[in-house]
């Protein structure tokens, strides 16, 4: 959507408020011995409470509040049983809705000591994140975005998933423009303009650039390598970017 109105940007920073803090508070609860189910139970009482509705639920009938990924799994993860371990690579991304109005934020993170090289793309998935933000200006495309998140991840020796995007996001989940890649494309791009909302959302990856869909129709995993995501819901905007999931 374009946000033009008081209302617009009053909407988009009420929803992104909430989506941010609880994925802040389901990050602080991730440790050794938390099923992800426990979790996301947190996650819908916490939706509830705010008047608000997961978008993965409300609006693809997703089997949990948030996605959860752990490890090979890189977006989607499913909500269950599986048990947090030391030293996981957990992903815990939360978008939803309220008063018409969505927002979708998502972090990388390490439960406790893990291995250097998971810590490395979390880290690297933060850079990639601000110099793409960098280019989030009216008058940039989303190729300059995905050009920043290339050139950051090849400068440490990582690379990015080439077949996961960024989004338009507002008035729907998933909305135009529909994809911000993690390099540039110039077959699929387009121009930001003056209060743009758009879901930045860099995927760094160890090794290998695709994902793939499990059998449970959901789960994107990749075979071995370390994935980090970072994902903010940003109006554009000629002051700079305003960052509503912070
Ligand atoms: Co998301
Ligand atoms: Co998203």
């Amino acid at each position: 959507m374009i946000a033009k109105t008081e209302e617009d940007y009053n909407g988009l920073k009420e929803i992104g408020k909430i989506c941010g803090a609880i994925r802040d508070e389901l990050i602080a609860q991730t440790k050794p011995g938390i099923t992800t189910k426990e979790l996301d139970d947190l996650a819908g009482k916490r939706f509830e409470e705010a008047g608000a509705v997961s978008a993965p639920k409300g609006v693809y009938d997703f089997p949990g509040y948030a996605c959860i990924s752990v490890n090979e799994e890189v977006a989607h993860g499913i909500p269950g049983d599986r048990v947090i371990k030391e030293g996981d690579l957990v992903n815990i991304d939360v978008s939803g809705s309220k008063n018409g109005y969505f927002a979708d934020t998502g972090l990388s993170f390490v439960v406790g000591n893990g291995s250097a090289l998971s810590t490395k793309v979390c880290e690297v998935a933060k850079t990639a994140f601000e110099a793409g933000l960098k280019k989030a200006m009216p008058g940039s495309t989303t190729s300059d975005l995905g050009e920043a998140v290339y050139k950051t991840a090849k400068q440490n020796d990582l690379t990015v998933i080439m077949n996961l995007t960024g989004h338009g996001v507002g008035r729907s989940i998933h909305e135009s423009p529909k994809h911000i890649f993690n390099y540039k494309n110039k077959w699929d791009n387009v121009q930001l303009k003056e209060g743009m909302v758009i879901a930045f959302e860099p995927f760094i990856s160890s090794f290998e650039e695709e994902i793939y869909q499990k059998d449970d129709d959901w789960t994107l995993a990749v075979e071995q390598s370390k994935v980090a995501q970072i994902e903010h819901t940003i109006i554009v905007s000629e002051e700079g970017p305003i960052i509503v999931t912070l």
